[in-house]
């Protein structure tokens, strides 16, 4: 029996309601495999934790968290409570930063049993590669004067290693599915580190003859992203760039509430962190209709990282199976609960085993 120790961070809002959900598919999942158990450790780092505490985790949190092989989060950000830039900054990004969690992979892909809000869309199933440790989200700038005289500065900060390590693993990623890599780019309008991110994918693409690949810019991307998805197989994306077009990702899929997420240390020297697409949605948090289905799907891309792909595939049937079942959240038009959606899902999973 392979152990492994997890920790649970399920944040604010629906992460609070949907990390148990995924939890429940996860266990029903090393269930039916037989030789994989998890431990789970839960921290209550949210921003009711930084109203008490003055912080967002202790100080000694992340060397906690150094001791787990993955780290399992839902969301974070109660913007009534707390400013988002102190609770994201003080938990998700920090632990992205300290992690070196230096790749974000998120999958959109038409799924089974969901109309997309797309007209007759063709089969799509894409995946963006965003740089996660640098880029337009640095801590690089700050603000001086006061009044009118007010001004900010933020740098946007992109270094060869990072730029060249996001762009070596989509093309690694896409040898193992239609080989195909488009670079999100915009270097007619960002004059420095744009044409900097299109000389580096042209020396990337140079090690990988076999694998096609394209340049696009982003804002005509988005669009594309819209008009025709299935022309898309591996896109590597800039940490903004890339966050915006996932939001867009989990929007042509149906709700942003189904689309999961991976923050990957590639090089498995601290534990990667799993977290779907979607934020705490305080609007609809503590009513148990929040859609399980992103963070079920972002589980799956945990087992998935930690060697059980097949035990993954039977986790993304069972949710195709429950919509296509009609079993749908008022996100995706339906009226199940949290609690109704889970059971269809676990249902189709044991039904496979
Ligand atoms: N990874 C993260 O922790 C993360 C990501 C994005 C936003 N946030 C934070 O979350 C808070 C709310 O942000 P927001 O409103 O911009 O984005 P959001 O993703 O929380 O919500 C956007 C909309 O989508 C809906 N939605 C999201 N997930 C859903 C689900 N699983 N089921 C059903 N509906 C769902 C919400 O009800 C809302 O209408 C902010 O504090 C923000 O900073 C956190």
């Amino acid at each position: 029996m392979k152990r492994y120790d997890i920790a649970v961070i399920p944040g604010d809002g629906i992460g609070q309601e949907v990390v148990p959900a995924a939890i429940e598919v996860l266990e029903a999942a090393a269930e039916i495999h037989g030789g994989l158990a998890f431990n789970w450790t839960h921290f209550p780092w949210n921003c009711e934790y930084y109203l008490e505490h003055g912080r967002m985790m202790p100080e000694d949190g992340i060397a906690t968290l150094r001791g787990f092989d993955q780290i399992f989060l839902g969301a974070v950000g109660m913007p009534g409570l707390v400013a988002d830039h102190i609770s994201l900054w003080g938990l998700l990004i920090k632990i992205r930063r300290e992690m070196q969690q230096s790749i974000n992979v998120r999958p959109a892909k038409l799924l089974r049993g969901l109309q997309s809000p797309l007209r007759e869309p063709k089969d799509f199933d894409l995946i963006v590669v965003r740089e996660n440790s640098e880029g337009e989200y640095s801590e690089i700038g700050g603000r001086i004067h006061s009044g009118e005289d007010q001004m900010a500065i933020q740098n946007a900060v992109f270094t060869r290693k990072a730029t060249e390590r996001a762009m070596r693993y989509a093309f690694e990623l896409a040898q193992t599915r239609r080989n195909h890599v488009t670079s999100a780019t915009k270097s007619n309008g960002i004059s420095h580190s744009m044409p900097f991110w299109d000389d580096v994918f042209q020396a990337v693409k140079a090690d990988y003859p076999a694998t096609a690949s394209s340049s696009i810019h982003i804002d005509a991307l988005a669009a594309f992203f819209v008009m025709k998805p299935h022309q898309f197989d591996v896109i590597v994306a800039s940490n903004l760039f890339g966050d915006i077009l996932t939001d867009l990702g989990g929007a042509i899929m149906g709700s942003i509430g189904i689309a999961p997420a991976a923050n990957l240390n590639v090089e498995r020297q601290y534990p990667s962190m799993f977290e779907p697409v979607h934020g705490s949605a305080p609007d609809i948090a503590g009513r148990g209709i929040s859609n399980p289905v992103g963070q079920i799907w972002t589980g799956k891309m945990m087992l998935d990282f930690m060697g059980y792909p097949e035990i993954g595939g039977l986790i993304l049937n069972a949710i195709e199976a429950a919509l296509s079942d009609g079993v749908k959240t008022a996100d995706l038009g339906g009226q199940a609960t949290t609690r109704e959606m889970t059971d269809a899902i676990l249902r189709h999973l044991r039904k496979q085993s």
